[in-house]
């Protein structure tokens, strides 16, 4: 079972889609936080990663499609794909590869939620570098300021969550993956729209009646 999570940035894709894998089994694969581990460990993709990254760009296709094919080749039964495809070319290539697998998209789950919602959402995160963990100094913060509930790290602000990196991700987002919504339409029966400026409990439950039926 493949599921993709489509929505713009902080719109939750991370926080549902850790929550999907905890509850229903899924793998969730999140090509965001593949990129950050190989930024960290400072691998060869990590460093070509990282300009596009921090100007809120898109990192090139076939580097973005060639990691993907690696990780799902090394999976199997039901996995969640976050931020993956974000594009026509890695939509047209998640396709052909999921094809020689011997397998296909089975759900394409839409996340919507206004800008100022998103903006919002953005400033307040805070991250957990060691562990993954991510919380919001608005929505949901730590026991203790500045310091990871589950494992104890620090907690940092992304930096591609700084406002004018924020605002040109947002615009990537309309302008590169919101086609997508259309390319998957042309399979009706893909895609379910969710309503996301909800608390997070709620659009779980909504997601796991769906994914379930
Ligand atoms: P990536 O890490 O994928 O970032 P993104 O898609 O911009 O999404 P975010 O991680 O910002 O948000 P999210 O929707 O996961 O929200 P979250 O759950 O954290 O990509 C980063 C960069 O890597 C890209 O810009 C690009 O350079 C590169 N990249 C990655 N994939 C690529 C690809 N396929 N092709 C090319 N380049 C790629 O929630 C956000 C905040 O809101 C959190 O604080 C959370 O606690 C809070 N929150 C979540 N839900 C709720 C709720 N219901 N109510 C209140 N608060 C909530």
């Amino acid at each position: 079972m493949i599921v993709i999570l489509l929505g713009p940035p902080g719109v939750g894709k991370g926080t549902q889609g850790a929550l999907l894998a905890e509850g229903l089994g899924y793998t969730h694969l999140s090509t965001g936080d593949l990129l950050r581990q190989a930024r960290r460990e400072g691998t060869p993709l990590g460093r070509e990663a990282q300009g596009y990254m921090d100007r809120g760009e898109l990192v090139p296709d076939e580097v973005i499609v060639g990691m993907v094919r690696e990780a799902l080749g090394a999976l199997g039964g039901k996995v969640i794909l976050d931020g993956f495809p974000r594009t026509v070319g890695q939509a047209e290539a998640l396709d052909e590869v999921l094809a020689e697998m011997g397998a296909a998209v089975d759900r394409v789950v839409l996340l919507e939620a206004d800008d100022q919602v998103l903006l919002q959402r953005l400033s307040g995160r805070r991250s957990c570098p060691d562990c993954g963990a991510v919380y919001n100094v608005h929505f949901n913060p730590p026991r203790e300021a500045g310091r990871c509930d589950r494992c104890g790290g620090t907690l940092v602000h992304r930096s591609d969550d700084h406002p004018e990196t924020v605002a040109n991700r947002l615009e990537v987002y309309r302008t590169q993956t919101e086609p997508l919504v259309a390319y998957y339409r042309r399979r009706p029966e893909l895609v379910t729209a969710v309503a996301a400026e909800r608390p997070v409990a709620e659009i779980q439950a909504e997601l796991r009646r769906l994914l379930a039926g």
